[in-house]
């Protein structure tokens, strides 16, 4: 971890050695934990696009090469042969199941997939019909927790020691809360989950379930959603997942930090830009336009390109290779032949020969075709990054298990660079003008090192 090379800092004429740390699959950190108490100074990096907040075990990220590996295995490989409930148990536990492991697990998650009826009023008139659901979620992950009262001491050693059992419970009860959001929204009978159907099949099933005909998925439909569930579920230190470990760092307990974790998620530049893509592609088929003219904004800056662009990815996110195909099979299934799918694969085709986007590395990223499936396999546009959330859940607990076992974990506060107003006298403040001799200075102002007067006890 530690590399035999250091990095040389020149500050006030003085040479300062820092440490270079090297992670396993090369990349390189300098360490700057001590740069403060050695040189007084601190970096500065808005947005933390050159800030590593942690060492993590979890994924590796390569985003000039396109890489996604989840505990050291390519999500290439995971799409291809692993489930979104086998992936969930790597990125949690850090090893795929054995057969003994799996069946534990999955029964261990279906046995959870049921609210306490307690919760049940929480969608008789507990919200209003126009909620988002982003915003019922987040409410009630934090809800959940309050009738498992042993799993939510914010005492680590305690909260660590229901572990296994609060990671299920909210795997299984994020799916239901999600299912019976949409249908309070909608008007509908909130529908059960079922204890002989799998994770995303029971999602689907409560979702479009009618009340004289109950709704068992087609499969390919189930392996589509599976599929961006898995694509989801995680990606190292994102706005989200970097939220939930900053309240994790605080001895929060895993329900009160996944709950942040939602609401950095919603965001329109994070995992709402799902939602903002298909409003995008339905806004382009509706001008007529065939994408030219959104795009010739997007270059003026006017507008965004959304499911384009990534802070890490100068290459295509690799999610969104595996997800451009599904797309294409996903609407052969049903049957539609979407539009919207045309016009997405003509944005791509523009701005990859375009140079505004060549020049700034923007290729599709995860949002850009899961939309499509999503749109595809019915569900409501504002439901699409709830999916992310479902599909996130098990890398927010990895990680806040990781935050959680760090035996001297500090708790997550960055510093800062002032800029605000110069130190000033409180008196002075607060008396205009001509009330006071324009050279008077207070007590405190001197021994901030301001001018001094011979007459400051005179106001004081
Ligand atoms: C996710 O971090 C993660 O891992 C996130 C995620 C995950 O799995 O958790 O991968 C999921 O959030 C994917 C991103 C979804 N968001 C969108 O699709 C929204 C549209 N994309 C952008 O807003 C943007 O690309 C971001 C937010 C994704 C990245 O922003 P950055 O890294 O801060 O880049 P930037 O805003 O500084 O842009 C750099 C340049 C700017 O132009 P100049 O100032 O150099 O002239 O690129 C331009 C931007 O204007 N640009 C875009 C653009 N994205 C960047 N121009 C048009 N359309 C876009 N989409």
């Amino acid at each position: 971890m530690i590399s035999p090379e250091t990095a040389k800092i020149i500050l006030d004429q003085k040479t300062y050695e820092l440490p270079i740390v090297e992670g396993t699959a090369g990349d390189k950190a300098v360490d700057i934990s001590k740069l403060r108490s050695q040189t007084g100074y601190i970096t500065l990096d808005e947005g933390f696009a050159n800030t590593g907040s942690c060492k993590s075990s979890i994924t590796y990220i390569n985003g000039e090469k396109g890489i996604l590996c989840y505990r050291g295995i390519p999500i290439e490989v995971l799409a291809e042969n692993s489930t979104f409930i086998e992936t969930a148990y790597l990125i949690i536990y850090g090893e795929l199941p054995t057969r003994k492991q799996m069946s534990a697990f999955s029964q261990k998650v279906l046995r959870n997939a049921s609210l306490h009826e307690g919760m049940m009023h929480f969608f008789d008139g507990g919200f209003p019909f126009t909620a988002h659901p982003m915003a019922i979620l987040s409410s009630l992950l934090n809800s959940v927790g309050c009738y498992y009262p042993n799993m939510v001491t914010n005492h680590r050693e305690q909260d660590l020691e229901h572990f296994d059992d609060a990671a299920a419970l909210l795997l299984s009860k994020v799916r239901t809360i999600a299912a019976m959001a949409y249908r309070m929204k909608n008007g509908l009978p909130l529908i059960y989950p079922k204890r002989d159907l799998g994770y995303s099949q029971n999602f689907l099933h409560m979702m479009f379930t009618e009340p004289y005909h109950e709704y068992y998925p087609h499969d390919d439909i189930t392996k589509a959603l599976d599929l961006i569930l898995l694509l989801h579920a995680d990606h190292e230190q994102n706005c989200s997942t970097s939220t939930v470990r900053m309240v994790a760092s605080s001895g929060a307990n895993l329900f009160a930090s996944v709950s942040a974790g939602v609401c950095a998620l919603w965001g329109p530049l994070h995992g709402g830009a799902n939602q903002q893509v298909i409003q995008m592609l339905e806004e382009i088929y509706r001008s007529g336009d065939d994408g030219s003219a959104f795009v010739e904004a997007a270059k003026q800056g006017k507008r965004r390109l959304m499911g384009f662009g990534h802070r890490l990815y100068k290459t295509y996110d690799p999610r969104a290779k595996i997800l451009r195909a599904a797309a294409d099979k996903v609407l052969k299934i049903v049957k539609v032949k979407d539009p919207l799918l045309d016009i997405a694969q003509r944005l791509e085709d523009m701005a990859r020969s375009d140079d505004y986007f060549i020049s700034r590395n923007l290729y599709p990223n995860v949002d850009f075709y899961s939309g499509i499936i999503l749109k595809a396999i019915g569900m409501p546009t504002d439901m699409f990054t709830v999916i992310f959330a479902i599909g996130r859940m098990p890398g927010w607990i990895a990680h806040w298990r990781e935050v959680a076992s760090q035996v001297k974990g500090r708790i997550s506060r960055p510093r800062q660079v002032y800029v605000g107003a110069p130190i000033r006298d409180y008196v002075k403040m607060r008396y205009r003008e001509g009330e006071i001799p324009s050279d008077w200075e207070s007590d405190d102002h001197k021994s901030l090192g301001g001018g001094s007067s011979e007459n400051a006890s005179a106001k004081a």
